[in-house]
């Protein structure tokens, strides 16, 4: 794990280079933001940030969710001086949802720890990948932020009672993705979510924006929490100007992992696909299942969890087939499929552009006032599965699954997504490769 000091050094290194590309422009906004940056491991396809809790502070790797309500981490070798767990019984334990009282006896000779503690508050901790549900003692500890006008990396700031749970339980972190990972940072609908927590702390608005990384080897992305200006240098025009919206949608009916005891309903975040074309050819299929029905099923969920774009199958078939028409048309070569991809082509048939292999591209018809299309260039609509293969990047999801679209990591890389929660509606830019720009930063990482 890379000691606090590498990462005070790479947003010296990012801003510093942002400074020196900005000097001439006009800095006197006044800070806005709090900005943390996103690592993305090629292996577990996962997206990941580091913070900094506890008195001296300990740098946390954290798995991203969008989807998840709150914070957690692995305390089994977490120490601090300021740490506070709650007690039961209180009105924070009861705010959180507190769902019982715990004591400690998991490890030997115990005396009170940060996780292990008697009469405390404990709240639910879920670990996805291996559908495990535990309590876990609910706590408080600072919470150390960086913020930024967009431009520049200013001061530290220290947020005193940021709320979290602490487990002392090793099962919750097996098979987490991610060697060093102990932990997790939600980002849903709720106000003990990561984002939440820090607006309302520092008065921002209720806004945080994604840029999610395609790949680290050239830096890392983004997180802003309390809105713009978003700058992605070389660029110098403010990204958020170029933002075209869909509503966010409520979910009436919490259908996420049953062990939510926060919302219904649902805390996730849904938007409205209205159709889905190819090469600007509306793709055939039955657009009830684009909708929520009574029960919460069906419609479209974004996730940074999924790697892929997962598509209810009659969906999922009518896109292949759609796209190997489009692509065959283009004398883009089809080879043998490599699961769990339907559809590859021979790469060498599809030459390299700016914004990936030069495929039809797909695009998502949105709700909005005028014609709102998220569109997916070669980048995000290919993945290479190997040498001179690559494949289309979506994913069969079977005849019922719970969301009939869930919008997936691949798909969401490399653009600029606000998620505006006052306002309830993402704001979004094309993909930022169209304008000789990403959302990889850092070259030191
Ligand atoms: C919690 O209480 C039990 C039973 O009274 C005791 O054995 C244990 O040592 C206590 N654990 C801690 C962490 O205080
Ligand atoms: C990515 O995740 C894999 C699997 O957990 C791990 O072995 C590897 O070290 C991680 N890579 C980086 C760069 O963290
Ligand atoms: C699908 O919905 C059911 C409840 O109806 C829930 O138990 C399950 O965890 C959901 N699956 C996912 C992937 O969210
Ligand atoms: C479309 O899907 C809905 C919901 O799954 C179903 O009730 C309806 O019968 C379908 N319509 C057609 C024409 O297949
Ligand atoms: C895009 O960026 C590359 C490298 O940063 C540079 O060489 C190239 O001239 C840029 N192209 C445009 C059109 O800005």
């Amino acid at each position: 794990m890379a000691s606090s000091q590498s990462l005070t050094c790479h947003f010296f290194f990012f801003f510093s280079l942002v400074t020196f590309s900005y000097a001439a422009t006009d800095s006197s906004k006044p800070t806005a933001a709090y900005h943390f940056s996103i690592r993305k491991n090629e292996t577990t396809r996962q997206y990941y940030f580091e913070y900094e809790l506890g008195s001296p502070p300990t740098l946390v790797d954290a798995l991203i969710d969008l989807g998840a309500p709150s914070v957690w981490i692995d305390c089994r070798s977490f120490v601090s001086s300021s740490y506070k767990r709650v007690s039961c019984g209180s009105d924070r334990c009861k705010k959180a949802h507190g769902s019982m009282c715990i004591d400690c006896n998991s490890i030997p000779n115990p005396h009170p720890k940060p996780g292990c503690s008697n009469t405390t508050c404990a709240v639910l901790g879920y670990n996805r990948f291996r559908q495990y549900l535990t309590a876990q003692e609910l706590s408080l500890d600072t919470l150390k932020v960086s913020s930024t006008d967009g431009r520049y990396i200013h001061l530290d700031y220290d947020l005193p009672k940021f709320q979290f749970s602490c487990s002392y339980d090793d099962t919750i972190v097996t098979n987490f993705p991610g060697e060093y990972t102990k932990g997790l940072v939600g980002f849903a609908r709720t106000k003990i979510s990561y984002a939440s927590q820090i607006s309302s702390s520092f008065k921002l608005a209720k806004k945080f924006a994604l840029c999610i990384p395609s790949s680290t080897e050239n830096g890392l992305g983004s997180v802003f929490i309390g809105g713009g200006p978003y700058y992605m240098p070389p660029r110098i025009e403010d990204q958020s100007l170029s933002f075209v919206s869909t509503p966010l949608l409520v979910n009436p009916v919490n259908i996420g992992p049953s062990y939510s005891t926060y919302a219904d309903p649902s805390d996730e975040y849904f938007i409205i696909v209205k159709g889905i074309e190819v090469s600007g050819k509306r793709a055939a299929f039955n657009s009830s299942l684009l909708s929520f029905d009574k029960e919460g099923y069906g419609g479209t969920k974004i996730s940074t969890i999924d790697p892929f774009t997962t598509l209810q199958s009659s969906i999922y078939n009518r896109l292949v087939k759609d796209f190997v028409k489009a692509a065959t048309g283009n004398k883009i070569k089809r080879v043998k499929s490599v699961a769990p991809f339907g559809a590859c082509f021979d790469s060498r048939t599809a030459p390299k552009t700016i914004t990936g292999p030069a495929v039809p591209d797909i695009d998502l018809v949105l709700e909005g006032k005028t014609s709102v299309r998220l569109r997916l260039y070669g980048s995000n609509s290919m993945v290479e599965v190997k040498k001179n293969v690559i494949c289309l990047a979506f994913i069969d999801g079977g005849a019922q699954p719970n969301q009939s679209i869930v919008l997936g990591g691949h798909q969401l890389e490399d653009r600029l997504l606000e998620f505006d929660l006052a306002a309830s509606k993402l704001g979004f830019t094309s993909s930022l490769l169209v304008s000789n720009t990403s959302c990889s930063h850092d070259r030191l990482f």
